[in-house]
């Protein structure tokens, strides 16, 4: 008898994020089409999450296919120390035009995680440089998530996903998310000239712009970012801006950071970088930054980097995705999902009204909403209800606990936006 792609699965592979004795059954996907996965069975889903955030242009792209084909012949993979080659030079100096903030130097690895433990290295070791001992200490954002490596979880809100290393993450401090009614920075208990002592000796501070991700689609405003972004930079704080997930478009803007007159010193890239085709983590910062490195004394390096860094396929994806991005379908196409977006949340106030629902937002192409009658967890049984009801329906929609949200490719029409939609107030009207 045939053992099933999913029996097999079963058998030998753990799949991230999933409570082993409650795994579902897995779906083997054979392809992928613009905003379609689709099953062996050739059952069609619109990936309205665009695969963990990653997937801008849509699936198989034949342009960015075509790019990785040619590269895959002409240099796979070489390593990047005495090395270089001209995908990845070529890379660096169109990131360098486009980011948000003047950026000198940009530093390769494989992804979201990783991006933005070079960034917490870069800045520590920024101070380590410059022997000022004083500045210790490492800001973050509450409700922040920055990655799954142990860096990168000690920068992140101490919730489910760090429970079981909490007492192996080094220390961070915590600071409020800066709303409208409350902006710049603060502490419990201190005032001002506290404050001000404290962030003189602060190294950095890592935030995810204006929507914290897998913190539950938590949104908030540019102008109290700024407000918070000006106090630090008062105070040469070094400002980490992680857009692994608001990169490329996601918030209307190619940069959630072009929203801020304050700049960030190092930001980190990866998910959208390369369309979603290839992993790659891209970690870039300011020359005075750099600087800081440039010494005779070899301690002062920066003693970092990954087998894959700036693999040529990778990089050879990211230019094909960066052309797609100068194309008028791009911005078109965000522009599209921005109006649907805020059209389907008007259809979903009367929700709200009758508490189904709660705080509706949106921000560019990311709309969400949490499931009032739930339990606000990560863990909550709403996810797997609207995954398994959606899946059913041909859409692919994976709430963070009961935070249910959307975020698709931004190749996605108007019909397959209405069959999202539609999917979710039948699921809403269900429950
Ligand atoms: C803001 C942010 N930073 C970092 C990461 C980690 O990226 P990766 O999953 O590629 O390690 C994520 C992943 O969701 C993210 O949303």
């Amino acid at each position: 008898m045939k053992v099933s792609i999913a029996e097999r699965d079963k058998k030998t592979i753990w799949h991230p994020y999933t409570p082993q004795k409650y795994a579902p059954v897995t779906i083997p996907i054979v392809k992928g089409e613009g905003v379609y996965l689709i099953d062996e069975e050739g059952k069609r889903y619109i990936d309205a999450i665009s695969s963990w955030w990653v997937t801008i242009h849509g699936h198989g792209h034949p342009y960015i296919a075509e790019k990785i084909y040619q590269q895959a012949r002409a240099l796979e993979q070489v390593i990047f120390t005495n090395f270089t080659h001209l995908p990845a030079v070529t890379l660096a100096e169109r990131l360098l035009n486009i980011l948000p903030g003047p950026f000198a130097k940009v530093f390769y690895s494989d992804n979201g995680s990783t991006a933005t433990e070079v960034a917490l290295k870069m800045a520590i070791q920024y101070w380590w440089n410059k022997k000022d001992a004083k500045r210790a200490r490492i800001i973050a954002l509450r409700n922040s998530y920055h990655g799954d490596t142990f860096g990168a979880m000690s920068v992140s809100e101490r919730g489910v996903f760090t429970l079981a290393f909490q007492d192996k993450l080094f220390d961070v401090l915590f600071a409020d998310t800066p709303t409208a009614e409350n902006p710049d920075i603060h502490f419990p208990n201190l005032d001002e000239r506290q404050t001000d002592a404290l962030l003189d000796e602060t190294a950095c501070v890592i935030y995810e712009p204006l929507i914290q991700g897998s913190g539950g689609m938590k949104m908030y405003e540019a102008g109290a970012l700024d407000r918070f972004l000006e106090r630090c930079k008062r105070r040469q704080v070094i400002c980490i801006a992680d857009e692994v997930m608001t990169g490329f478009g996601r918030t209307g803007k190619l940069f959630a950071s072009s929203y801020c007159k304050t700049k960030p010193d190092i930001i980190c890239l990866s998910k959208g970088l390369t369309g979603g085709a290839m992993a790659m983590g891209v970690t870039a910062c300011a020359e005075a930054i750099h600087a800081a490195f440039v010494d005779d004394d070899k301690l002062k390096s920066l003693f970092h980097g990954h087998s894959f860094t700036a693999n040529p396929i990778a990089c050879a994806a990211a230019l094909a995705s960066l052309d797609l991005t100068e194309q008028p379908e791009f911005a078109a196409g965000i522009s599209n999902i921005v109006d649907k977006h805020r059209s389907f949340c008007k259809q979903l106030q009367p929700y709200q009204d009758k508490k189904i629902i709660k705080n509706l937002r949106q921000t560019g192409t990311i709309m969400a909403f949490e499931v009032n009658q739930a339990q606000d967890a990560y863990i909550s049984d709403i996810r797997d209800l609207f995954t398994n009801r959606s899946i059913e329906k041909g859409v692919y929609i994976r709430p963070l606990g009961n935070t249910v949200y959307l975020m698709p490719p931004y190749c996605i029409s108007d019909d397959e936006l209405d069959k999202a939609y539609g999917v979710i107030t039948d699921i809403l009207n269900e429950i």
